[in-house]
C-alpha cells in the first residue's frame, strides 16, 4: 500500500499529514509507504514551514527531514491512494488524471472523518499559530481513521 498526501505548497498541510501517518505506520508496524507533494512548485526543495515544524515536533511528530516536491501524473502510477487537503487541490490533481482509474484514487482527507461532506483542511500559511494547531488536530484525527482502516483491510 502506498499513500500520497497532497496540498498546494507541500510545506504546511501535506508534509504534516505525511509525517503523522508515517509515524503511526511505524508505531503500528504496518507495511505502508507514505509520501507527500504539492500541486505547485512554489516551494520545491524546501523543508516544511518552520511554524508547521514547531507545531508538529511539540506534538511528537518531527517533520524536518521532509522536502517539498511537485505532484506529477507519474504519481498516479506510484500510489494507491492520493489524499488531498482541499477542493482546489482535488481539482488540480484531477486535471492530471489520464483515466478513470487515476481519478478514483483521489480523496478529500477530511471525508475520512465525516464521509461525503467534502470538508477542507484550512490553509494555515497566511494566518496565525492557532491555524497550525487546528491543522494538526484535524490531520491527527483523519490519520487515526486511516490507520484503523488499513488495519481492518478496509481501505
Ligand atoms: P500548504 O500551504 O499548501 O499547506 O503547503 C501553503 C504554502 C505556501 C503557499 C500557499 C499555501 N504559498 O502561496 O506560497
Amino acid at each position: 500500500m502506498k499513500i500520497l498526501m497532497v496540498c498546494l505548497g507541500n510545506i504546511c498541510r501535506s508534509p504534516l499529514a505525511d509525517g503523522i501517518l508515517r509515524r503511526k505506520v511505524r508505531e503500528n508496524a504496518l507495511d505502508v509507504v507514505v509520501d507527500s507533494a504539492g500541486t505547485s512548485d512554489f516551494h520545491a526543495g524546501e523543508a516544511p514551514d518552520h511554524r508547521m515544524q514547531e507545531t508538529a515536533v511539540k506534538r511528537g511528530t518531527p517533520i524536518d527531514f521532509l522536502s517539498a516536491r511537485q505532484f506529477t501524473a507519474a504519481d498516479f502510477e506510484q500510489f494507491d491512494l492520493i489524499y488531498v487537503m482541499d477542493k482546489s487541490n482535488r481539482e488540480n490533481v484531477l486535471k492530471l488524471a489520464r483515466h478513470e482509474a487515476d481519478a478514483a484514487k483521489v480523496r478529500l482527507i477530511l471525508n475520512e472523518i465525516q464521509p461525503a461532506t467534502d470538508q477542507e483542511v484550512p490553509d494555515p500559511y497566511f494566518g496565525g499559530w492557532e491555524g497550525f494547531e487546528q491543522v494538526y488536530d484535524l490531520l491527527d484525527h483523519a490519520t487515526d481513521i486511516i490507520i484503523e482502516k488499513i488495519k481492518n483491510k478496509d481501505i
